[in-house]
């Protein structure tokens, strides 16, 4: 069955011009995928179309990919964002056992159901804005059988809806408190989990958090080397708080991505310019953490470092499910122009996922794609506060978020 999609304003994201834009644009779709792509008025060459689906000028970009999120936990973290502005600082409630260790405590006396409810109900917020793909981190379990569980549920996520779901091992988000002055002991424990947890299919890549509050770079580079050892690759939370040398270990190891980056300094820069790791920048925890310390964004685009931008969903230092609201923050707050934003949330977001088959409009491409009543692909970033809400196809199937 091959469907033309016709008569749309295609913001591809493929190529160097902006945008990647076709005016009068058509693409046909086989099964999954992107088969051609094109100008409409080249289509009629084309034989063996089953259906046409005409879009009347609408604009369509790919499938937006959110590649950093936290979406499997138990409870909320209101009270302590009420702690803050009562002066508390996010590492003060952290050092005294509440933030992330808080969220541990509910995530374990959650139920498998109710922690896939309440993340099926935040996946569909996302894709309300278009999301066909989206990254879920572990972290939140930090034993054994807790990490397997929040996996377990990420992908039955995917099994649930149509959203396609990578999933990353975060066991080294944070010391649980029955290895308090062990964190070495809970290291060694973590690397003896990833073996079982990828023979159980549960994992496409690592990270960690590498910061004063939680793990050090000798710490972390042990996490690295286990991950190496079994051929998964990694990612880092780094430069969020302070400057570890966080980026530049992970580059070392062919990261993928890395992740926060407000203390990034040049080597840090250089390092993954020159493994080719992905800067993915959370303006929703710069703004929650009210963070005054910008990314560097003017020496990575120097640097040719790739910049991609999440939600970072998380209870405590993201509660954000607007992807859309994250493009504009990016905007607003790192100067990102609106085209580098969405190429944050789709082809360089792709990238630092490791996935070649999405993230832009082409020939070979799943055919995911968000199709918007907008007349410019900038107003993605523009509006704010009430969004546009797109049909969205994952793999040829347009299905109703
Ligand atoms: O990406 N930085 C570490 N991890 C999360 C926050 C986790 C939490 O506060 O629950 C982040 O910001
Ligand atoms: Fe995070």
């Amino acid at each position: 069955m091959r469907t033309a999609w016709r008569h749309a304003r295609l913001a591809t994201m493929d190529g160097d011009q902006p945008w990647g834009w076709i005016d009068d644009g058509a693409l046909v779709v086989e099964g999954e995928h992107i088969v051609w792509i094109g100008e409409d008025r080249a289509l009629s060459a084309r034989p063996n179309i089953d259906r046409e689906v005409d879009l009347h000028g609408a604009l369509v970009t790919p499938g937006l990919i959110d590649a950093h999120t936290h979406l499997v936990y138990g409870g909320d973290r209101a009270a302590e964002f009420e702690m803050r502005l009562q002066g508390a600082s996010y590492e003060q409630i952290a050092r005294a056992g509440g933030g992330i260790r808080s969220t541990v405590t509910a995530t374990r006396a959650a139920s498998d159901d109710v922690l896939l409810d309440a993340a099926v109900q935040r996946a569909r917020a996302l894709m309300a804005e278009g999301v066909t793909t989206v990254e879920i981190k572990s972290g939140y379990g930090l034993d054994a059988w807790h990490e397997a569980r929040c996996l377990r549920v990420a992908r039955r996520l995917g099994d649930a809806l149509p959203l396609a779901v990578r999933t990353t091992c975060l066991a080294a988000h944070t010391l649980p408190p029955e290895f308090e002055g062990r964190a070495d002991a809970y290291i060694d424990a973590v690397c003896s989990w990833l073996p079982s947890l990828q023979r159980e299919g549960l994992i496409d890549a690592v990270d960690a958090f590498c910061e004063t509050i939680a793990f050090t770079p000798a710490q972390t580079r042990r996490v690295f080397e286990a991950a190496r050892a079994l051929g998964l690759p990694v990612k880092l939370h780094a430069e969020q708080l302070s400057d570890q040398g966080g980026a530049a270990l992970a580059a070392a190891f062919g990261a993928l991505s890395c992740d926060h980056l407000e203390y990034l300094g040049e080597d840090g820069i250089a390092a993954m310019a020159r493994a080719g790791s992905v800067a993915m920048l959370l303006p929703g925890a710069f703004y929650f953490l009210r963070e005054t310390r910008l990314p560097p964004v003017a020496a990575l685009r120097a640097a040719g470092v790739p910049i991609a931008i999440a939600t970072d969903h998380n209870p405590g230092s993201s509660p954000a499910l607007s992807p859309l609201l994250m493009l504009n923050m990016a905007c607003t707050l790192f100067r990102l122009t609106p085209e580098e934003a969405l190429r944050g949330m789709t082809t360089h977001a792709a990238r630092a996922l490791g996935l070649a088959d999405r993230g832009r409009l082409a020939a070979g491409c799943r055919a995911d794609l968000a199709i918007w009543p907008l007349a410019h692909p900038n107003e993605l970033a523009y509006w704010l506060g009430q969004h546009p809400r797109p049909r969205v196809v994952f793999g040829g199937q347009e299905r109703v978020a």
